[in-house]
């Protein structure tokens, strides 16, 4: 039953440490991943392949259902390719361009519902780490352990400013902050599936920790509410 099978959600704005976070996890458990952030920046750039824009509801939930779109484990530093159509979009995908494409295309209920089973398809055994926005709201309200990262627009403006330069992008820090800001605004105040924790999230503020010691705290409340995996490995063994 997939219902039996564990989930571990992480939710928050960009530039947190979500990402990071969530394929160190999966990674450590030997669980499945879900990038569900990938899956809105895929789709929007599958509209703008296919030349449907925005107004055009139905259309983008169609492309939704049906997007060829394959997440395959790779050599890469990301460890995953993001294969559209047959065609690696792994960076192509990361550009702030897209991620504002992505964040409008997000706010549309008919293309989240058009997503809705393809999330689910990712919890196989013998666990998913899901990550996104909703993923312990929405898409797996049941997560036996829920995460929500956040930190101040400044030191997330300054992450992905530095992740985006070293992956070759011409990136400029005060624009981006308002990317990010903007992004924030429409994440959290869309109608469908807003950026918000779960009731039963454990909020880890970001700004003054390192990716260390974010997963140092969070190992502590895997191993807190999976006890059965306490001991297999993990940053304190
Ligand atoms: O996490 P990432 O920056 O890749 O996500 C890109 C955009 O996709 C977000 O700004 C958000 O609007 C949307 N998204 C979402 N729900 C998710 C994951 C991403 O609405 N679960």
């Amino acid at each position: 039953m997939p219902a039996d099978i564990p989930v571990i959600t992480v939710d928050g704005p960009s530039g947190t440490g979500k990402g990071t976070l969530s394929s160190y996890l999966a990674n450590w458990l030997q669980w499945h991943f879900l990038d569900s952030g990938a899956l809105y920046r895929v789709l929007a750039l599958a509209a703008e392949r296919h030349s449907i824009n925005y107004e055009d509801v139905s259309g983008l939930a169609e492309l939704a259902r049906d997007l060829d779109v394959v997440f395959k484990h790779s050599a890469s530093e990301e460890g995953k390719a993001v294969i559209l159509e047959g065609t690696e979009v792994s960076v192509l995908i990361r550009t702030e361009s897209c991620g504002t494409a992505a964040s409008r295309i997000a706010s549309l209920p008919e293309v989240r519902q058009a997503l809705l089973d393809r999330q689910h398809s990712f919890r196989k055994p013998p666990g998913l780490v899901a990550d996104g926005r909703d993923m312990g709201t929405v898409v797996f309200p049941a997560a036996r352990l829920k995460i929500f990262l956040t930190a101040s627009v400044e030191e997330r403006a300054r992450r992905r400013y530095k992740q985006l330069k070293e992956k070759g992008f011409d990136v400029n820090l005060p624009q981006l902050s308002v990317e990010i800001t903007e992004r924030d605004v429409r994440d959290s105040q869309r109608t469908v599936s807003p950026l918000r924790p779960a009731v039963d999230a454990a909020v880890i503020d970001t700004t003054h920790l390192n990716i260390e010691d974010v997963i140092d705290r969070v190992a502590v409340l895997v191993r807190d509410r999976f006890p059965d995996i306490t001991g297999k490995t993990g940053r304190n063994n």
